[in-house]
C-alpha cells in the first residue's frame, strides 16, 4: 500500500546557506551535470537546443531512470536576445521594434520546445546529439487547435496556428505526452510583429515519442497566462487538470474532462482535454465556479463598457478566460504559479509568488483540500501551508515539484532586477528548498540549492528512481548593465558569456 511505498523522509542534506555566489551551488555530497545548453545540437539534421530553458519532464525509455526522452520549455529571450538574434534589446527603444525577419526568425525559433535524449554513462548525464527523437518544437512549428474554440470567430476561424512560445512551466500526461503552458506571449508577439494574438495563451500537447505527430493546443483549458498543469483523477476517473493564471490578480482555475480516463485507451486518452468542464476558483466561498456559457447567467449578461455583450458563446468564454473568470465573480489570486497533487493525501499545492500591488512581497504556498477528496468535487477548504519571507528563508516561490514520500522541493523567483538588494538581500539569488509536508519539520524549509547570478533554477523533475534530479538554469546573468560587463559567467566560467541550459542533479 502507499504507507510502506512512501516511507517518511528526512532532509539528507546539509542545508547551504543563502549566498549571491555565481555558480549552481549544492550541498557537500551532491553535483551536478550540464546536461545542454542553448545552441547545442540536440539531432542529426542539426536542430539546436532553445533559450532560457524552463519547465523539464523526464520521460523514461524502457523503464530507465538513466535513460530518457528529457521535454524541455524555452520561455523568452529578454534583454540576453542579442547573443540569438542579434538585436540589441537591451538598448533599443521599445517603441521603435527595427528587428529584421531574418532576427524573428531566429527570435522564434529559440523559443518553444526541445525534445533530447539523455543518458547517464560512466556516470555522467549526457546529450546524445545524433538522437532520432531530437526535436525542436518552436515557435516556427505547425500546430491544431482542438476543441470548442478551434474554427470559432473567437479565434478567427482558425484550426491550424503557428508556432509556440512563452512556454513557462508544463506537466506531464497519464498517456505520457507532454503539456506545455503558453505564459507571457503578448511581449513575444510584440517582438516578433505577430498579429494573431489568440492564437497564443494555450496548454499545448506533444507526444515526444511520435517525430512527426504534430503538437495540440487544447482550447477547452482556456486561454490565459498558463503557468503550468497537474492532472489528476477523481473517483469515477474523470480527468482534472488544476491551472494557474501567472499575472497579478489572476485566478486558480482547473478543469474536468466529461469523459473517463481509462489506461488501455493509451494516447487517444487525449481527446479527454476536448470536451470537459473548465472552473475558477472562489477562495472566499470555497466552491468551484464552472465556466460554462450555456448554464451560466452571469456569463450571458456579461457586457463590455459601451455595454455589449462580452461572450456569445463558450469560444468566446474559452478565449477570453480572465473577463469570464471575473464576471462570475472568482477571487483575485497574488500570481498563481505552479499547482501540484500531493502524491500521497492528493491536496493540491499552489504557490502564490507575489503580488506587490497588495503589499504581499515573499509570497506563500497555499494547500487547498477538495470536498471528500473527489477532484472533481464543486467545494474545497485551503490553508496557507507556507508563508515566504525573512524568517522561512525563501521568497517568491514558484515551481513545485513532489518526491514520493510527499516532501515539497520549490524554486524561487525573485526578479533579477530585485534580487540581492533592498527587502530582498538577504535571500541571496534564487534558490531550491526542501519543504517536509509532513512530521515535526512540516512546513519548515531548508535550502538544497542556489543559482547562479542573475538565474532562477525552474522546472524541477526527478528520475522515477529519484537518483537524479533534473532543473533548469534559467536566465543566468539577466539584468545586465552592458554586454560588455556580464554579470555571469555560468557555467563555462573565465570570460565566458553565461549560458542558459539543463543540468542533472545526482548525490540523493
Ligand atoms: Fe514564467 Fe510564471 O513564471
Ligand atoms: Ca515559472
Ligand atoms: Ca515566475
Ligand atoms: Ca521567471
Amino acid at each position: 500500500g502507499l504507507e510502506d511505498k512512501h516511507k517518511p523522509a528526512k532532509v539528507k542534506f546539509k542545508p547551504i546557506q543563502a549566498t549571491n555566489k555565481d555558480e549552481l551551488v549544492l550541498p557537500q555530497g551532491y553535483k551536478y551535470d550540464v546536461v545542454a545548453l542553448y545552441g547545442d545540437k540536440i539531432n542529426a539534421k542539426g536542430d539546436t537546443f532553445g533559450f532560457n530553458a524552463d519547465f523539464t519532464c523526464f520521460l523514461p525509455i524502457e523503464g530507465s531512470s538513466e535513460h530518457g526522452l528529457l521535454w524541455v520549455n524555452h520561455e523568452y529571450l529578454g534583454e540576453l536576445e542579442y547573443y540569438v538574434t542579434g538585436y540589441d534589446a537591451l538598448h533599443a527603444d521599445p517603441k521603435n521594434n527595427t528587428r529584421t525577419s531574418a532576427q524573428i526568425e531566429k527570435y522564434l525559433y529559440s523559443l518553444g520546445g526541445s525534445i533530447i535524449e539523455v543518458k547517464k554513462q560512466n556516470g555522467k548525464w549526457t546529450l546524445i546529439s545524433d538522437s532520432k527523437y531530437g526535436r525542436r518544437v518552436s515557435g516556427l512549428t505547425k500546430h491544431t487547435l482542438t476543441g470548442p474554440a478551434a474554427g470559432s470567430a473567437a479565434v478567427g476561424g482558425a484550426r491550424e496556428v503557428t508556432g509556440t512560445f512563452a512556454n513557462c512551466s508544463g506537466g506531464v500526461t497519464l498517456w505520457n505526452t507532454i503539456l506545455s503552458c503558453e505564459e507571457n506571449f503578448d511581449s513575444v508577439i510584440a517582438d516578433t510583429k505577430l498579429k494573431d494574438e489568440t492564437h497564443y495563451g494555450w496548454v499545448v500537447e506533444v507526444d515526444p515519442f511520435d517525430p512527426n505527430s504534430i503538437p495540440k493546443k487544447h482550447t477547452a483549458l482556456g486561454r490565459f497566462s498558463h503557468e503550468n498543469t497537474a492532472m489528476t483523477l477523481a473517483p469515477n476517473g474523470q480527468l482534472v487538470v488544476y491551472m494557474g493564471d501567472d499575472a497579478n490578480d489572476q485566478y486558480v482555475y482547473k478543469y474536468v474532462s466529461r469523459g473517463s480516463y481509462s489506461k488501455s485507451t493509451g494516447k487517444a486518452n487525449a481527446r479527454l482535454l476536448e470536451e470537459g468542464t473548465l472552473y475558477v476558483a472562489n477562495f472566499g466561498k470555497g466552491k468551484w465556479i464552472a465556466l460554462d456559457y450555456g448554464k451560466n447567467e452571469a456569463l450571458q449578461k456579461a457586457v463590455d463598457s459601451t455595454g455589449k455583450p462580452l461572450f456569445t458563446s463558450q469560444a468566446d468564454v474559452l478565449v477570453k478566460c480572465r473577463e469570464a473568470a471575473k464576471a462570475v465573480g472568482a477571487t483575485a489570486m497574488d500570481r498563481p504559479e505552479d499547482l501540484e497533487v500531493h502524491p500521497i493525501d492528493g491536496s493540491v499545492f499552489i504557490s502564490l509568488t507575489n503580488n506587490s500591488k497588495h503589499g504581499n512581497f515573499y509570497g506563500q504556498i497555499v494547500r487547498l483540500f477538495p470536498k471528500d477528496n473527489n477532484h472533481a468535487a464543486e467545494e474545497f477548504t485551503f490553508e496557507i501551508f507556507a508563508a515566504g519571507g525573512p524568517q522561512s528563508g525563501f521568497a517568491a516561490p514558484d515551481n513545485l515539484a513532489f518526491d514520493s514520500a510527499g516532501n515539497l522541493w520549490v524554486v524561487t523567483d525573485i526578479s533579477s532586477s530585485s534580487m540581492n538588494s533592498g527587502i530582498y538581500k538577504t535571500f541571496g539569488n534564487n534558490g531550491v528548498f526542501f519543504i517536509p509536508t509532513s512530521g515535526s519539520d512540516k512546513g519548515v524549509a531548508a535550502q538544497f540549492a542556489s543559482a547562479p547570478v542573475g538565474a532562477e533554477m525552474t522546472g524541477p523533475w526527478f528520475a522515477p528512481d529519484e537518483k537524479t534530479l533534473f532543473m533548469s538554469v534559467q536566465h543566468p546573468g539577466e539584468n545586465l548593465e552592458s554586454y560588455e560587463a556580464p554579470t555571469s559567467h555560468w557555467p563555462k566560467g573565465g570570460t565566458s558569456i553565461a549560458l542558459p541550459g539543463v543540468v542533472a542533479i545526482t548525490g540523493f
